[in-house]
């Protein structure tokens, strides 16, 4: 299997990745924090590890910044749900995902509060500030955006925005799922409040994994209360960072995983790993733009501008019949249709079809690239036979 699926998440996972899952699993898989024997401490060891990688990564003040979630999700749920307030105005992006735009409706609905869309100018920074500048209002008590867009790869002006919301004293929140990895982040230097990551994607990690990174003086409600292995006597959760928001056992093996993931990032550089993939996020492009039939929605991708997702479709024809096609025939994984992402979609006008979408990985080379193009150049062959024929299938 050829796999473009990379935005859902990355695979394969760096052998370093498996191995620390595996160990953790057979070597020293205890409860890490709640007991003080030697398979329990280092199991703690391993997390306070992953805790000071990714602080590295994501310039955070300190290790204890850093919060495991079970997901990007989760991370965004704890910002939104913590920090909202009745009648509280936040202003987002129109490349969010639905992690963003569902809880933020639901806000809407059970704690009245209101939210603008931002419309995102793709190469014309400035004029996309201006439409955050012009969307936020006196009662605006957050900015919320992607670093990138999951479904188009169009990169936002993340530290201009983060520099916007210093002035007007809002804080802002990123969600990272697409740009952790590939993107250089850091919240103290860039002054983002919270960055939210998944741990699966562009870190390499397990799925299950996720991360808060706080850089705030003003704290979110945590979402759930419980165990922490610490200050058990008090009936209070604990206040401080990271146990506020880390009730439960936490998901070691998932956590041993992602920090060799983070470290695999660390070594490379997110430089590196942009400069590279988006080379052949370049010749993906200029290949499928070769095919006639074929319909892409961006500029041709550029480092600064975005990060190597390429969306595409042949037009008259079903998305996912296009996914399907690959799969079957070609043995190329892609994801097709809305990407989780509607407010992306109607951005580019492709909410009726959705769009097949090819995401890079570090693992992605030019021979796969080339069959990528030329399996989308048969399948737009075979396709419109099956219209100058009148339907019939000729794919048999
Ligand atoms: N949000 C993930 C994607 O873009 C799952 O496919």
């Amino acid at each position: 299997m050829i796999y473009f699926d990379n935005g859902a998440t990355t695979f394969p996972k760096p052998p370093s990745v498996i191995r620390a899952v595996n160990a953790a699993m057979q070597r020293y898989g205890a409860n890490p924090g709640r007991s003080g024997h030697t398979m329990s401490l280092r199991a703690s060891e391993v997390i306070y590890d992953c805790r000071r990688n990714a602080a590295r990564l994501f310039g955070a003040e300190s290790p204890e910044n850093i919060i495991f979630t079970d997901s990007c999700t989760t991370a965004l749920n704890i910002v939104l749900h913590g920090l909202l307030r009745r009648g509280d105005h936040v202003v987002i992006s129109s490349l969010e995902h639905n992690a963003v735009a569902r809880p933020l409706a639901y806000l809407q609905k059970t704690r009245g509060i209101s939210y603008s869309v931002a419309e995102v100018a793709e190469n014309d920074d400035e004029r996309t500030l201006q439409n955050f500048r012009r969307a936020i209002n006196g009662n605006t008590a957050l900015v919320v955006c992607t670093a990138a867009s999951n479904v188009f790869g169009v990169r936002l002006p993340v530290a201009r925005i983060a520099a916007l919301c210093r002035i007007y004293q809002i804080p802002f929140c990123l969600d990272a799922a697409q740009g952790a990895g590939v993107l250089p982040l850091s919240v103290t230097d860039m002054g983002i409040d919270f960055l939210c990551a998944a741990g699966h994607k562009g870190l390499y990690g397990p799925m299950g994994t996720g991360i808060l990174v706080i850089n705030s003086q003003t704290l979110p409600a945590p979402l759930t209360q419980g165990g922490t292995g610490s200050l058990s006597l008090s009936l209070d959760q604990p206040e401080a960072l990271p146990d506020k928001y880390e009730s439960g056992t936490p998901n070691l093996i998932g956590i041993a995983g992602l920090n060799e993931g983070i470290k695999f990032v660390l070594a490379r550089g997110e430089e590196k790993i942009l400069h590279a993939e988006t080379r052949l996020a370049q010749r993906l492009y200029d290949g499928l733009s070769r095919i006639p039939g074929v319909k892409l929605y961006t500029a041709r991708p550029e480092e600064p501008t975005h990060v190597p997702v390429i969306s595409f479709n042949i037009m008259g024809h079903d998305s996912e019949e296009v996914a399907a096609l690959l799969d079957s025939r070609f043995a190329v994984a892609v994801r097709a249709g809305l990407h989780c992402a509607p407010l992306a979609h109607k951005a580019y006008g492709t909410e009726q079809n959705g769009t097949v979408r090819a995401v890079l990985s570090v693992y992605t080379n030019p021979a796969q690239i080339d069959h990528l193009i030329m399996s989308v150049r048969k399948i737009q062959k075979l396709l419109s036979k099956k219209v100058a024929i009148g339907n019939k299938n000729v794919l048999e």
